[in-house]
């Protein structure tokens, strides 16, 4: 089969005008590469700082890199000239941690939701709500809640929505940037098995950035461990829990009491 993402030796330095310029200065990224199945979800798990977000923001074509390749199916987004980028831009969706960004505050969730339909242009007004209705009903959310602003629903609710919304160009990839983080314990599992769901069901392919790796090993085929910009192990989702190499991996492993006690309880005989 072949990848739907492929990432090549991706680097991003952020060019700040400094005063005095830092020799070894750390770029955000530092030679990235990874690929990426369809209907399969990577989980790019790492400490603040560790340069996920600019993984998310490259792959969205909202940074530039200052180097390297991002194939998605066949095509380098980095050398594509802005129109053709425009067109191949909303294939790949970006959910932030906090929605209320994201989603205008001054619409209600029909708005909301319609906005990117219409920009799509394949739809009558009839076909708009209709899609809309079934979007909401995809993520569990119900019609009734359609003349409600961002401010009056849940967080789960709010999250559900930019989940519906990123879905309505029919993408091929969704990155969730700590999408989950923000929400109470059962609220994020309940959104986790929706996401697990709508992979089932549309052959959704994610890229799941989280700092949290019990997080990362429930919801994720592969695990990317993330350090000072870059992958410093990759693998199937039980191989790092059972077998990490790094270091970086160790540490968050052991930071995470529910995966470290799982895989003690599992090698007593
Ligand atoms: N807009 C920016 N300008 C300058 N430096 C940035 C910018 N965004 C992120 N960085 C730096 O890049 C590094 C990686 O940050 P980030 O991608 O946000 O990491 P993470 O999401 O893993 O916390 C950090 O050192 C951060 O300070
Ligand atoms: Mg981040």
């Amino acid at each position: 089969m072949q990848p739907l993402l492929n990432v090549e030796n991706l680097v991003k330095r952020y060019d700040g005008k400094r005063l005095v310029a830092l020799q070894d200065e750390l770029s955000a990224l530092d030679g990235v590469s990874f690929s990426l199945f369809p209907a399969t979800t990577l989980a790019v798990v790492g400490e603040s700082g560790s340069g996920k977000s600019t993984l998310a923001l490259c792959l969205a074509c909202l940074e530039p890199p200052t180097a390297g390749c991002i194939w998605l199916e066949g095509k380098n987004l980095v050398a594509l000239g802005e129109a053709e980028r425009r067109k191949v831009r909303p294939q790949i969706q970006l959910i932030f941690q906090d929605p209320a960004n994201s989603l205008n505050p001054r619409w209600n969730v029909l708005e909301i939701l319609t906005e990117p339909l219409r920009l799509q242009g394949k739809f009558n007004s009839e076909g708009i709500e209709r899609r809309a209705s079934c979007l909401l009903e995809q993520v569990g959310l119900s019609m009734h809640i359609a003349t409600r602003s961002p401010a009056e629903l849940s967080g789960g609710q709010r999250q559900r929505l930019a989940i519906a919304r990123a879905l309505a160009p029919g993408p091929k990839l969704l990155i969730l940037d700590e999408a989950l983080s923000a929400l109470d314990c059962s609220v994020q599992a309940q959104i986790a098995n929706l996401l697990m769901e709508l992979q089932t069901s549309l052959g959704m392919t994610y890229l799941f950035i989280t700092h949290d790796l019990a997080m990362g090993v429930h919801i994720a085929d592969e695990i990317a461990v993330m350090h000072q910009g870059r992958i410093v192990e990759l693998g199937p989702a039980e191989k790092i829990v059972t077998s990490p190499h790094h270091e970086m991996t160790r540490q968050l492993l052991a930071a995470t009491p529910s995966i470290a006690q799982a895989t003690r309880l599992a090698r007593e005989p």
